[in-house]
């Protein structure tokens, strides 16, 4: 499997995701401050892997302290955690492993354990966010390839794979897990402009898993689905909202639209950790804008003149009612979202559909 990010020692290894396919380099980053920095430059993305990181980073960060009482101890954590708060506001995933680390110190704090004792409880907490991550996608991927016909074909967009994830990945899980059960899949990429994460990360996963993968620009899906050559859309997802709406790589919306147009079925696949119930609707994800060079630039070369304005966000809203079925570690969740997400969340477990 893809080694996404891994603790190693005294750091975090993560591999250079700005640089695949070109170059396999991976990036060491020895305190929390260059965890913050690669997550912000997108050396690692994805929003279960952006989580993972953030909490590698926070126990990475915390090893490292001088401070001897927890008063200070814990004053050193928040200024951390406020840090990797900052770096990419859309993926939920970021948050919720923030608040993870921040339950686990508590918990330290409040049995009175040593400094020592709690570092070692925040590097247990963040191997078990990115084991449980792995596992997660895994079990999404079971449950997700009972909606993949015998004989596909599946459209996905941006990169829901083993490097958007601790491994294995949610969109490419379920492609996986359908490959897995011995199912025939051919998959269509979608370029994902502007950083390219279809072209240069999903066909380079898929085609190392020797799973048939034809990359296509963003704008030649329409014109795929008119000709009947998708079954099938899955694609990843940086947060969910409450009703089931999902803000996901900017373009989303526009397959998901073309997807509704053609009939083809369109599931979102991601994990609990996704899912936020706090946010009410679309409307109330932070949408991130980023670099205006992202846009005008390929690989390095001015594509649009300067003065040009530029409009740059990262992530587009998909409301719910696109969307035939949300894949996660617990089963597939189906409309009405309001519902059914808030039971995804009940223990024990809701019986999958
Ligand atoms: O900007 P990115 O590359 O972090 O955006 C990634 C996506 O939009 C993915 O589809 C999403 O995070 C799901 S990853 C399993």
């Amino acid at each position: 499997m893809l080694p996404t990010i891994a603790r190693e020692g005294d750091a975090v290894v993560m591999i250079d995701q700005r640089r695949l396919p070109a170059q396999e380099l991976y990036v060491r980053c020895k305190t929390a401050p260059e965890v913050a920095r690669a997550i912000k430059t997108m050396v690692i993305r994805g929003a279960p892997a952006i989580g993972v990181a953030a909490a590698f980073g926070l126990a990475l960060g915390m090893r490292r302290s001088a401070a001897t009482g927890t008063q200070r101890f814990a004053a050193e954590f928040q200024k951390h955690c406020d840090l990797m708060a900052s770096t990419r506001p859309t993926a939920v995933n970021l948050f919720w492993a923030i608040e993870r680390m921040k339950r686990s110190l508590a918990a330290g704090v409040q049995a009175g354990e040593s400094v020592d004792q709690i570092k070692d409880r925040l590097d247990r907490e963040a191997d078990r966010i990115h084991d449980e991550d792995v596992a997660g996608c895994r079990a999404m991927g079971a449950f997700g390839a009972e909606v993949v016909p015998a004989d596909a074909r599946i459209l996905t967009h941006c990169n829901a794979g083993a490097l958007a994830t601790a491994g294995y990945g949610t969109a490419l899980g379920v492609i996986r897990g359908a490959v897995e059960q011995g199912k025939r899949v051919a998959v269509f990429a979608d370029e994902t402009r502007p950083f390219l994460q279809g072209a240069r990360l999903t066909a380079w996963e898929l085609v190392r898993d020797g799973i048939e993968t034809t990359v296509i620009t963003d704008n030649m899906s329409g014109a795929l689905m008119r000709q009947k050559k998708v079954d099938l859309v899955v694609v990843g997802a940086d947060r969910i909202a409450a009703n089931g709406d999902t803000a996901n790589k900017i373009g989303t919306y526009g397959v998901a639209v073309l997807a509704r147009e053609h009939k083809i079925p369109f599931y979102v696949a991601a994990p609990l950790s996704t899912i936020d119930l706090k946010t009410r609707d679309g409307d109330h994800i932070p949408i991130e804008e980023r670099n205006a060079r992202e846009v005008t630039h390929i690989g390095g070369s001015q594509m649009a003149p300067a003065g040009a304005l530029v409009w740059n966000p990262a992530f587009d809203v998909t409301p719910h009612e696109y969307i035939a079925g949300i894949i996660t570690e617990r089963g597939i969740f189906r409309a009405p979202y309001v519902d059914s997400l808030k039971s995804a969340f009940e223990e024990p477990a809701p019986v999958a559909k």
